[in-house]
């Protein structure tokens, strides 16, 4: 079957690179972006150029993260994050190059400099002008005080979740970290994401060019199925479940 086809290419794998998308923090609660109930099936995404020109698209951009926060500050690693936890531990992957911005990767036992978020991170915020951090109890916190999305302290520029919104700037460190190990691993395994947004998308397939094995984990059907070499159309937590180990 596809979970021992899975087994053998991570035994004889020398260098396992995992990138991951919603679809891993689902069994933790987490909604992903396109399935059924998914977060864009509610809502439309708030483009950086709005967060910045208008105060009411950064209320309504809060007052969405906020209503969130419950649910993000419960979730724990599920079986999808442990796996690769595990592997990591022992000596097989590097580093995880993620979508996510829910930090269960680091929660899981990955150092902070082995997550490369290709996203950011949604768990604390930032100044966009200057990028001071800010805790989200401060956040929530001013937003309840005011009643309004709060500006940096420091330089009165908008404090935003230190994500990367559609219309902002990749960041720089973490294209070219996610480059190399694309380039440098014999074994890519995407999981949890439809690979429909660029250019987080285009790293399976720079993968499969620079020489490695390519296996695709996810529910559904997605974009790149055609690229790989093995396709796993089933639950993550069920098919990584036997690589948690102890
Ligand atoms: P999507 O919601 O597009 O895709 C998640 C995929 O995971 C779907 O195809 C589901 O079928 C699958 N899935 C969900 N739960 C699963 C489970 N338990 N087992 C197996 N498969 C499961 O999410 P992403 O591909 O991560 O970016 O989305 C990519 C980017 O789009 C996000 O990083 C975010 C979003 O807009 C930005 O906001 C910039
Ligand atoms: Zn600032």
């Amino acid at each position: 079957s596809g979970v021992e086809q899975l087994g053998d290419m991570i035994a004889r794998a020398r260098i396992i690179v995992p990138f991951t998308g919603a679809g891993i923090s689902t069994e933790c609660g987490i909604p992903d972006f396109r399935s059924p109930g998914g977060i864009w099936t509610r809502h439309r995404p708030i483009q950086f150029e709005e967060f910045v020109a208008s105060q009411s698209a950064r209320d309504e951009s809060w007052r969405r993260r906020l209503a969130m926060e419950e649910v993000f500050a419960a979730a724990k690693p599920g079986r999808g994050h442990r796996a690769l936890a595990a592997l990591h531990r022992a000596g097989k992957v590097p580093a995880v190059i993620t979508q996510n911005i829910d930090n269960l990767h680091q929660a899981s036992g990955f150092a902070p400099d082995c997550v490369i978020e290709l996203h950011g991170n949604t768990t604390y915020a930032r100044c966009i002008g200057c990028g001071q951090v800010y805790q989200l109890d401060w956040v929530k916190r001013r937003f309840d005080e005011d009643g309004a999305a709060p500006d940096c302290t420091a330089c009165d520029e908008p404090v935003k979740t230190a994500t990367i919104s559609f219309g902002q700037a990749m960041p720089e460190d973490e294209m070219q970290r996610a480059t190399e190990l694309s380039q440098s691993c014999d074994l890519f395994i995407a999981i949890g994401s439809s690979l429909v947004v660029w250019p987080a998308a285009g790293f399976p397939m720079m993968a499969k060019n620079s020489g490695a094995r390519l296996v695709i984990i996810n529910r559904e059907p997605t974009e790149q199925d055609e690229l790989a070499d093995l396709v796993i159309h089933h639950d993550i937590g069920e098919t990584l479940g036997p690589f948690v180990g102890n």
